[in-house]
């Protein structure tokens, strides 16, 4: 049976002491009792180790939102996948469309760090998702579908074991315009179906596909209710533990 994973995206925020405060508010409010949902928070860098620590012995995983395609050397700035393995980060958020937009990372660098990250035994969250031109013309489809392609299908199909998607309309990111639930399990439906046609249905079968775009307390249950729906990616409403937290119950 595929997990179902609310996970918490913080990109550029809170500082070191307020990400340790989020986590044991957090932590004290999780019940042990989660069965098969997974928890997680993605700090930015700077504070991964002392997040990791805080998250210990409790069902919070810490993650990562980025990471760099080489092991080491001269890349001022950047962060290994063996370096996060090496403070216990065993998992890690690609192709979010802040990376690709902001920073130029194109799907042949993304192909790149997502075998980066394989290598060094750390799953990945790989986010797709169509911008609103994109979608105004119909291409949304076939547009996640070539990041899917371009960025994922040279992986064995042991690989996948490893790989999360989350499926982020750009249109819907910070916006406070989601995806209504049909429209997230029209997709996610169909990245199963084109994952199904490349490998098999045990693989397109157990994989978690997410829905990331404005998730909030108040339309997390309806979205989270489609069979597709394996769970949420969450930015700005994982920023407060009230409303993390009641998404995390809506799953
Ligand atoms: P918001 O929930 O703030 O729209 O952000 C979604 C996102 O980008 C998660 O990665």
């Amino acid at each position: 049976m595929r997990k179902k994973i609310v996970a918490g995206n913080w990109k550029m925020n809170k500082t070191h002491s307020e990400s340790i405060a989020l986590i044991n508010e957090l932590k004290d409010a999780i019940s042990s009792d989660l069965s098969n949902t997974e928890v997680m928070v993605a700090p930015t860098s700077v504070n991964l180790f002392p997040s990791v620590s805080a998250a210990d012995g409790t069902s919070i995983e810490v993650i990562a939102q980025n990471m760099h395609e080489a092991d080491n050397g001269a890349f001022t700035g950047e962060i290994s996948g063996s370096m996060l393995k090496s403070i216990g980060v065993n998992t890690v958020i690609l192709g979010h469309s802040e990376r690709r937009a902001i920073y130029g990372e194109t799907d042949e660098l993304l192909a790149q760090k997502v075998d980066a990250a394989l290598n060094n035994h750390i799953r990945i969250i790989f986010c797709v998702g169509e911008t609103l031109e994109v979608r105004k013309q119909d291409q949304h489809f076939i547009e996640v579908a070539n990041q899917i392609r371009k960025s994922l299908f040279h992986l064995s199909a042991a690989d996948w074991e490893n790989i999360v998607i989350a499926y982020e309309p750009v249109w819907a990111i910070g916006t406070g315009e989601t995806a209504s639930p049909d429209q997230a399990q029209e997709m996610h439906d169909f990245i199963r179906k084109i994952i199904n046609k490349k490998y098999t249905s045990e693989i397109s079968d157990n994989l978690s596909i997410l829905y990331g775009g404005s998730v909030k307390p108040n339309n997390a249950k309806e979205i989270f209710a489609k069979e597709d729906v394996d769970g949420g990616l969450i930015g700005g409403a994982s920023l407060k533990a009230e409303d993390f937290l009641a998404i995390i119950n809506s799953i």
